[in-house]
C-alpha cells in the first residue's frame, strides 16, 4: 500500500512538473524619454527606451520575473498586472501604499507572479498618476501547452488603447488637487498601440493648444498608425485592452462583423456586433473574418463614449493583401460610434455578455452585501470623489506589511461602512451637504466568505449629470450579476442573473444606475477596488478590501522599506 502511495505521488509529481510552466525572466528599465505619441512631441515614461512598453506573453502556469529598475530621476515607480490574481503573491500586484513602496530612484525589484489563467491583460503604472504618463503594456497568457482555445482562428493582432495629453500628468496632477479644482479636460487623442494623430489643424484654433506647433510631421515613425494586414478567407482574434486614463471608447472596423469570444481573461457566450464598448480597464478578444472586398481599405475606429467628445477618433485601418499599403487611406468615411450618449445602445452592448455555455456559476448566496455609493463632493474647497461619504486617501506605509506586522498605526482601523447613509439619499440631485472628509479605512472580508458589491451611481456636484465609472477589482475576478436604473432595492437581488453572469475584474456603472457584484474572499491579501478612471481614483474614488490577513506568505523586504514597516524591519534587525 505504502509503495504504491508513493509511486503515485512520483507520477504525481512528474505529471506535475512537466505541466508546471516555464519562468520568463525579464529585465525592464524605465524611464521618461521624450516621445511623439500623436505628432506632437512630449514626454512619456518609457520601458527599456520603448513606448507603449514591451508585450509580455507567456502561457498559463508560467511563472513571470520582472527585475525592474527604476530609472525616473525624482521619483518611485510601481507596475501593477493588471487582471492578474496574484494568489499566494500578493506582494507582486503593483500598487503603491496597498501591496508595496513605491522603487526608489535607482532601486530595483523583482515582481514574481504565476499566470495562471490564458486571457487577453495588461500591465500599468499604479502610483500617482503615472498611467496617464503612458507607464503601460499588454500580457497576454496563451492556454497551457496541450490546451485548445474554445474558438478557432488564423492569426492575431494586439490593440492596446490610451488617451493622450499635451498636458503632463505631473502639470494634470496639480490641477486636479488645486482648489479650485482645475479639471483636465478631453484627450488630444487617441492613440491605437501607442499611435495616434492629433489634429494640428485644432492646434491655431483651441485655446488650449494656443498654436503649439505640430513637430515632426514628417517623420512619423513613432506615431504612424500600425496597419493591420489581412488575407481573404481568414479568421483573425484581435486582442484589445483599454488602458485610457478617462475615456469610454467605442471600436469598430469598417464593414466587418466582430464576435466576442473573452472579456478580461474569461470566455464569454460568443455574440456578433458591429461594434464594441470597451471602458478602462478591459479588455477583450474578439474574432474577424476578412471578407470583404479585397481591392479596399478598410478603416478601424475608435471614438469617445459617455463624455462629450472633443477628441477625434483614433484611426488605423485594415488592409487586405496584396493590396499596397500606398493606395490610402480609404476611400469610406470612418464608421460612426453611436452618440457619445446613447446608453441605450451601451446598455445593451453590456447586457450581451454572458459566460460561455459551460462556465462553472456564481454562489448562490452571499455572506455579506456592500453597498458603494459614489458622490461628488468638495473637502475644504477641493473636488472630491467619495464613496460611502470617505474620500481614499491612500497612507504612507503599504497596507498589506501593515497587517501582516500587525502595525496598529499604519491605518485607520475604523473600517469604512456597508451602506450609504441616510438610505433615502436622493441620487438624482446633486449632494446636499457637498461636503466630504478623507479616509484610509479598509473593508476586512472574512477569509473564504462570498461577498456582494452593489455600485450606485448619483449625481454629481453639478445638476443633471452622472457620470461612467468602470471599477476594477485587484485580486480577483467576479460575477456581474446585473445592471439596473436608478436606486438599488433589496427586491432587486431577486432579478440577479445567477445563471450565466459573466465573469470579469471590471464592470461600468452606468449614469444614475447600479451595478451589482459577487466575488469570493478566497485570495489572501489587499486588494483595491476602484473607478479605472485615473482623475477620479486620483480624488479618492476607491476603497480597499483585505482578505485572510493570518495567511500571507512572506512579503519581500524591499517591498516594504518605507514608513512604519521600514522602521519595524529596523527594530527587527537590531533586535536579533
Ligand atoms: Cu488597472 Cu488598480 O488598476
Ligand atoms: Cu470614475
Amino acid at each position: 500500500m505504502g509503495v504504491l502511495v508513493d509511486v503515485f505521488l512520483i507520477l504525481v509529481y512528474i505529471i506535475y512538473t512537466a505541466k508546471a510552466g516555464e519562468a520568463k525572466d525579464l529585465k525592464w528599465e524605465v524611464e521618461y524619454k521624450r516621445w511623439s505619441p500623436d505628432g506632437k512631441e512630449s514626454v512619456v515614461i518609457a520601458i527599456n527606451g520603448k513606448f507603449p512598453g514591451p508585450t509580455i506573453r507567456a502561457r498559463a502556469g508560467d511563472t513571470i520575473n520582472v527585475e525592474l529598475t527604476n530609472k525616473l530621476p525624482t521619483e518611485g515607480v510601481v507596475i501593477h498586472w493588471h487582471g492578474i490574481t496574484q494568489k499566494g503573491t500578493p506582494w507582486a500586484d503593483g500598487t503603491a501604499s496597498i501591496s508595496q513602496c513605491p522603487i526608489n530612484p535607482g532601486e530595483s525589484f523583482v515582481y514574481t507572479f504565476k499566470v495562471d489563467k490564458a486571457g487577453t491583460f495588461f500591465y500599468h503604472g499604479h502610483y500617482g498618476m503615472q498611467r496617464s504618463s503612458g507607464l503601460y503594456g499588454m500580457l497576454i497568457v496563451d492556454v497551457a501547452e496541450e490546451q485548445t482555445e474554445k474558438f478557432t482562428y488564423n492569426d492575431e493582432f494586439h490593440i492596446l488603447l490610451s488617451d493622450w495629453w499635451h498636458k503632463g500628468a505631473h502639470e494634470q496632477e496639480v490641477d486636479l488637487s488645486s482648489k479650485p479644482m482645475r479639471w483636465i479636460g478631453e484627450p488630444q487623442s487617441l492613440l491605437i498601440n501607442g499611435r495616434g494623430q492629433f489634429d494640428c489643424s485644432l492646434a491655431a484654433t483651441s485655446s488650449s493648444e494656443s498654436a503649439v506647433p505640430c513637430d515632426d510631421l514628417e517623420g512619423g515613425e513613432q506615431y504612424a498608425p500600425h496597419i493591420l494586414h489581412v488575407v481573404t478567407g481568414k479568421t483573425y482574434r484581435l486582442r484589445i485592452a483599454s488602458s485610457t486614463a478617462l475615456a469610454s471608447l467605442n471600436f469598430s472596423i469598417g464593414n466587418h462583423k466582430l464576435t466576442v469570444v473573452e472579456a478580461d481573461g474569461n470566455y464569454v457566450e460568443p455574440f456578433t456586433v458591429d461594434n464594441i464598448d470597451i471602458y478602462s480597464g478591459e479588455s477583450y478578444s474578439v474574432l474577424f473574418t476578412a471578407d470583404q472586398d479585397a481591392t479596399q481599405n478598410y478603416w478601424i475606429s475608435v471614438s469617445v463614449r459617455g463624455r462629450e467628445p472633443k477628441t477625434p477618433q483614433g484611426l488605423t485601418f485594415l488592409t487586405y493583401q496584396p493590396t499596397s499599403e500606398k493606395q490610402l487611406p480609404p476611400s469610406a468615411a470612418p464608421p460612426v460610434a453611436p452618440a457619445w450618449n446613447d446608453y441605450v445602445s451601451s446598455k445593451a452592448f453590456s447586457n450581451k455578455i454572458l459566460a460561455a455555455a459551460d462556465s462553472p456559476p456564481p454562489p448562490t448566496n452571499s455572506d455579506r452585501r456592500i453597498v458603494l455609493l459614489n458622490t461628488q463632493n468638495t473637502m475644504d474647497g477641493f473636488t472630491k470623489w467619495a464613496i460611502n461619504g470617505i474620500s481614499l486617501s491612500l497612507p504612507t506605509t503599504p497596507y498589506l506589511g501593515a497587517i501582516k506586522y500587525k502595525l496598529m498605526d499604519a491605518y485607520d482601523h475604523t473600517p469604512p461602512p456597508d451602506h450609504y447613509t441616510p438610505d433615502d439619499y436622493d441620487i438624482m440631485k446633486p449632494p446636499p451637504n457637498p461636503n466630504t472628509r478623507s479616509g484610509n479605512g479598509i473593508y476586512e472580508l472574512e477569509f473564504e466568505s462570498t461577498v456582494d458589491v452593489i455600485l450606485q451611481n448619483a449625481n454629481t456636484n453639478s445638476v443633471e449629470v452622472s457620470e461612467i465609472h468602470p471599477w476594477h477589482l485587484h485580486g480577483h475576478d467576479f460575477w456581474v450579476l446585473g445592471y439596473g436604473e436608478g436606486k438599488f432595492t433589496d427586491k432587486d437581488a431577486a432579478g440577479f442573473n445567477l445563471k450565466n453572469p459573466p465573469l470579469r475584474n471590471t464592470a461600468v456603472i452606468f449614469p444614475y444606475g447600479w451595478t451589482a457584484l459577487r466575488f469570493r474572499a478566497d485570495n489572501p491579501g489587499v486588494w483595491a477596488f476602484h473607478c479605472h478612471i485615473e482623475p477620479h481614483l486620483h480624488l479618492g474614488m476607491g476603497v480597499v478590501f483585505a482578505e485572510g490577513g493570518d495567511r500571507l506568505g512572506n512579503i519581500p523586504n524591499e517591498a516594504l522599506t518605507c514608513g512604519l514597516t521600514a522602521k519595524y524591519l529596523m527594530n527587527k534587525e537590531t533586535a536579533t
